[in-house]
């Protein structure tokens, strides 16, 4: 089974702290939604004092006016204990040496056509997905998120996709590939396109500057992004890439790359694990969102993107390799969609779908594969977590 160490978290639901405090905060709101009478207690107590110091109560994850600037008292801890994680498995790319990697891409005999197609076409995906990623983020997501605990992560999350962009960026580098070849893949190669042609209408939905939050179709529009981003972007569309790159590594071969894929995949699988709880967190204070039809519409976008990417597992594995294929990836890929929709609320889509690759799940939780690939502890710590006593 895949581990999944941070589960959506349930946080007492709030009163609708439905403030109109337009003070400091970057978006103002307007509701079309009913107020319930203590709304309108604390809206008018709020509009009495606008400098009225901020409780928990004022809190919400989206729609919110209370000043954002004011990180504390926190109510989502889960965001900023995620933040604090993700600053404790700080990294970055050029620790990792590839002098094993560039030799053995160097060597005629070092690595099959098929392995070669396979880094290839992978780093062709993951080079731009991840500054797709970022604009995400930073262009859209942060702007809708009206929470400081949750928009601390995003920062550190924007962060951490600029260093897997510098990562796939110091690969391609160091093995001597051909860049235009590789950063052109996602317009280029139509396994590749097709999922970022999937992906970039959630992206400009959230990236368009007109676009605001605050009636139940864009909250809707909104929750329906977060879904394709954290479940189907990082939660599915990452995982045969990280798949591939990780057989290889195990057998000792692109192990540099192979180290840096796991990094990366620690990194991701938190993102999604946030992602997810922001998801439910959404839900639980805007339930009227979760209709039927909004649940359907995102079974539908979940069964698209398991298609997607098998397309895309075909066309970076046309034969088997490394003893894998692309039928064993359909499985894993079922398998992968049930448990995103398990971990929303939705049904399982394909019942009986299992794990064809175990061994994944011991990637996912590093701590118990400490220096898998005989190079380094991979678990490590940096910085604030160090003890210097
Ligand atoms: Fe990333
Ligand atoms: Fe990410």
């Amino acid at each position: 089974m895949l581990i999944f160490e941070d589960e959506p978290t349930k946080t007492e639901q709030s009163p609708q702290a439905d403030v109109m405090l337009a003070m400091n905060s970057l978006q103002p709101v307007s509701h079309d939604y009913d107020k319930p009478s203590a709304d309108t207690d604390m809206k008018a107590e709020m509009a009495d004092n606008p400098n009225r110091r901020i409780s928990i109560e004022d809190k919400q994850i989206i729609n919110c006016s209370a000043d954002v600037n004011q990180l504390v008292p926190f109510k989502y801890k889960w965001a900023w204990d995620k933040y604090l994680g993700a600053c404790a498995n700080h990294w970055m790319p050029q620790e990792i040496s590839m002098s094993r990697d560039i030799a053995l891409w160097k060597d005629p005999n070092g690595l099959t056509e098929d392995e070669r197609r396979l880094v290839k076409r992978n780093l062709g995906f993951f080079v731009t997905a991840d500054s797709l990623a970022a604009n995400n983020i930073v262009l859209g997501t942060y702007r809708h998120i009206t929470n400081p605990e949750c928009r601390q992560y995003l920062l550190r999350q924007a962060f951490e996709e600029a260093i897997h962009t510098h990562a796939y960026q110091y690969i391609v580098e160091s093995l001597g590939l051909d860049e235009g070849e590789i950063f052109n893949a996602y317009h280029e190669i139509s396994s590749i396109r097709d999922k970022d042609e999937f992906l970039i209408p959630f992206i400009d939905t959230l990236t368009n500057p007109g676009f605001r939050t605050g009636t139940q179709e864009t909250d809707q529009q909104l929750l329906k992004s977060l879904i394709v981003f954290a479940c189907i972007m990082e939660g599915l569309f990452f995982y045969v890439g990280f798949t591939q790159i990780l057989a290889l590594g195990r057998q000792n071969k692109m192990t540099g790359a192979a180290e840096q894929y796991q990094y990366i995949l620690r990194d991701e699988s938190m993102h999604c694990n946030f992602g997810i709880d922001v998801i439910n967190q959404i839900k639980m204070e805007n339930p009227h969102l979760w209709t039927k039809a909004f649940r359907e519409e995102v079974t539908e976008l979940m069964k698209k993107a398991v298609a997607l990417e098998y397309r895309y597992a075909e066309d970076t594995m046309p034969r088997g390799v490394l003893g894998m294929n692309a039928p064993m990836f359909k499985e894993y890929l079922r398998y992968i969609a049930n448990r995103r929709c398990q971990q929303i609320g939705l049904d399982t889509l394909y019942p009986n779908a299992n794990n064809p690759f175990p061994w994944m799940s011991e990637m996912i939780d590093l701590k118990k594969e400490k220096n898998f690939f005989e190079t380094r502890v991979t678990e490590y710590q940096t910085g604030g977590a160090l003890s210097w006593d």
